[in-house]
């Protein structure tokens, strides 16, 4: 019998290695923790789930767009509520800009609200002779290099899990309380942003918006009650790195009687966590929650069909989305023969593009940086190649703050090396900050349009 026909339930992963298992000192403690969690609500329903799955089944037919976007890792001390609703704006504005220009729905999917661990390359760190376990998010450790705070600590999952119940909380006030309704279209633009070239073209779009609201309420449209006018869907995903977490909050849908990881709405393999028989496949496999699949590389075509069959058996459209993260120099030669391959089998996938992970340098000051222009080039590699095979070019999906940091170099502003240590604040990644994202939004929906 194969794999993917055993059995599975919300435990079978153990069976299967561990990739990026951190080493956890207290099993008992472990135990413990996924007992507390396991008796606390569901963050998120398995009616939601179903939802956005049915949404992203729009988009692999090409009827909408994936906005999938927020930190690398959140950080248990960057929770306050300004930070949440200036990411929240962020993604607002991106999504007015790309519906604007394209006409197409885009779908809002935030990483956020459960975005806690990190994948290392090493699993531990030596400094000065002295090795700790390397830092995982804090989910499971802290980033001083102090034994106390690398070592990994169970408490830590039941902190991720209030963590976000709090922001997911404040995500539904903000997007179901009238901060969302459309008539507040211009008080998303943030005052560092409103100044920039991408600001100013923003408020041009919030112009136009106003006017088309002020002339269908003058035409005899009761535009109060029209629902979509007045609040947003958004949606939560991170990625389901730490299984005994995730596995703590799968819960069995009393309607469907299927098993949803209610953690979030929609789960992502890395792609250091994407092995055929590995135990994140296996967990993922089995709930009922769409699923993102990082497509980095080092993926065959072969590896590839074997992950769509393993993880989309039914062929369910918006259930699988492949996020593409192979770098500007690396897209071209591997992205075309990926999804011809999928597509003559026959699977029904969602093709989105993450053109972060796969620029990532180090910075002469050794920061991790990533250039615009680099992130710009592989959208428009991506574009350009699904347009050519007649493939739609179905999400983007970026690291972004809403803050004014200095991450990322180039874009409106031209951030140069040197203005790196400025504002650099991520705890892993380097994200775009408020206006380079809303540039990559225009210049992303210029490629919907053509
Ligand atoms: C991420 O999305 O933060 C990440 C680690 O990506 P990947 O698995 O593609 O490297
Ligand atoms: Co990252």
């Amino acid at each position: 019998m194969s794999v993917a026909t055993e059995a599975w339930s919300p435990n079978s992963w153990e069976q299967h290695p561990v990739a990026q298992n951190p080493n956890w000192p207290d099993l008992d403690a472990l135990v413990a923790a996924q007992q507390a969690l396991g008796a606390q609500p569901p963050l998120v329903f398995a009616g939601e789930a179903r939802r956005l799955t049915d949404q992203l089944g729009d988009v692999a037919e090409g009827r909408a767009f994936l906005l999938q976007a927020g930190d690398c890792a959140e950080s248990f001390d960057g929770g306050s509520a300004d930070s949440i609703r200036d990411k929240l704006k962020v993604i607002l504005q991106m999504a007015v800009a790309l519906t604007y220009a394209s006409g197409v729905p885009v779908l809002k999917v935030g990483r956020i609200a459960g975005q806690f661990a990190k994948p290392r390359s090493e699993q531990t760190e030596t400094r000065n002779g002295v090795t700790l376990e390397s830092f995982r998010g804090h989910i499971v450790n802290d980033e001083p290099f102090t034994e106390s705070d690398r070592r990994p600590n169970p408490d830590r999952l039941l902190t991720a899990y209030h963590q976000s119940v709090a922001t997911l909380n404040l995500l539904r006030a903000f997007t179901k309380g009238g901060f969302a309704d459309l008539s507040r279209v211009h008080a998303w633009n943030q005052e560092f942003v409103a100044h920039s070239a991408e600001g100013v073209r923003y408020s041009q779009i919030a112009d136009e918006i106003e006017r088309a609201l002020r002339f269908m309420r003058a035409c005899g449209i009761d535009l109060a009650r029209e629902g979509s006018l007045h609040s947003v869907d958004f949606y939560t995903s991170h990625e389901a790195l730490v299984l005994p977490y995730e596995q703590a909050l799968t819960r069995q849908d009393s309607l469907s009687g299927d098993w949803y990881d209610c953690s979030a709405h929609m789960l992502w393999i890395g792609d250091r966590t994407r092995q055929l028989d590995g135990a994140h496949v296996e967990f993922l496999r089995g709930v009922g929650n769409p699923i993102g699949l990082k497509v980095g590389p080092s993926m065959t075509p072969s590896e590839l069909l074997a992950l769509c069959e393993r993880l989309n058996p039914n062929n369910v459209a918006g259930r699988l989305t492949l996020i593409s993260r192979l770098g500007r120099s690396t897209i071209g030669q591997q992205l075309p023969a990926l999804i011809e391959s999928v597509r003559d089998a026959g699977h029904r996938v969602l093709w989105a593009c993450d053109p972060m992970h796969g620029n990532t340098f180090t910075a002469s000051g050794g920061q991790k940086t990533r250039r615009f222009d680099d992130i710009l080039d592989e959208v428009r590699q991506f574009f350009s190649i699904h347009r050519e095979l007649g493939s739609w070019p179905g999400g983007l999906h970026v690291e972004l703050t809403g803050d004014n940091v200095t991450e990322c170099l180039g874009g409106a502003s031209d951030l140069s090396e040197s203005d790196l240590e400025l504002n650099y604040t991520s705890m892993c990644d380097p994200r775009l900050n408020a206006s380079q994202s809303l540039d990559l939004a225009f210049r992303v929906s210029e490629f919907l349009q053509s």
